[in-house]
């Protein structure tokens, strides 16, 4: 698939056909993610994928901060990766100090580039995907084995589509997001 494509075609998924997602598939996905840049290559990102139903469906029930829009999400989905950040390395002086007045951030930062290309490449091998933020980390580290060394930056719940995606939900205009400067 095009990159120009996959970036234009790629939409938020949250129907999903009841088929598994083979862990080959899943491991292709993360092979073309870790090629993400990040803060001096430190690669910090983790995908803890939750395919068993217990778990997920604890995760949906108890750690959703009562949204339960995503809760909905969650219990539809095969699989729920629960993406984390190693802590302490990203942003971080190998004294470790803070390198910049972002702090600890850039492993937010890095994370989020990563998941997006995460998406994309999910969306290239057939995969729809939605990120979640809205979630209660205290409350997954109960469900789900989630290292101490890392935090819990977004959820991404994934599966084959159900139906076609819809038209793409409206996008600012280029003359409002860009500004060259003379
Ligand atoms: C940081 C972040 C958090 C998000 N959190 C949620 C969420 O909690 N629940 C949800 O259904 N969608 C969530 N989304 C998906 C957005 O709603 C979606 O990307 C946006 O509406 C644009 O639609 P599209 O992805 O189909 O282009 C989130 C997306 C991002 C990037």
């Amino acid at each position: 698939m095009e990159l120009e494509q996959a970036i234009r075609e790629r939409r938020s998924v949250r129907k999903y056909e009841q088929r598994e997602i083979p862990q080959a598939v899943l491991e292709e996905i993360v092979e073309l993610a870790r090629f993400s840049p990040s803060w001096k290559n430190t690669q910090v990102p983790r995908y803890h994928v939750v395919t068993n139903g217990e778990m997920k469906q604890a995760v949906a029930d108890h750690c959703v901060l009562g949204f339960a829009f995503n809760a909905k999400t969650i219990s539809r989905c095969p699989v729920l990766a629960v993406v984390t950040a190693v802590k302490g390395l990203s942003g971080y002086e190998p004294d470790g100090s803070f390198s910049t007045t972002q702090e600890d951030r850039w492993e937010i930062f890095d994370t989020g580039v990563a998941v997006q290309t995460f998406c994309l490449a999910a969306h290239a091998k057939g995969v729809g995907t939605v990120i979640l933020g809205v979630f209660d980390e205290e409350k997954i580290r109960q469900y789900v084995p989630i290292p101490q060394e890392e935090r819990v930056v977004c959820l991404v719940a994934m599966g084959y589509p159900l139906e076609a995606p819809k038209a793409a939900p409206p996008r600012k205009e280029v003359a409002e997001l860009l500004t060259v400067l003379p």
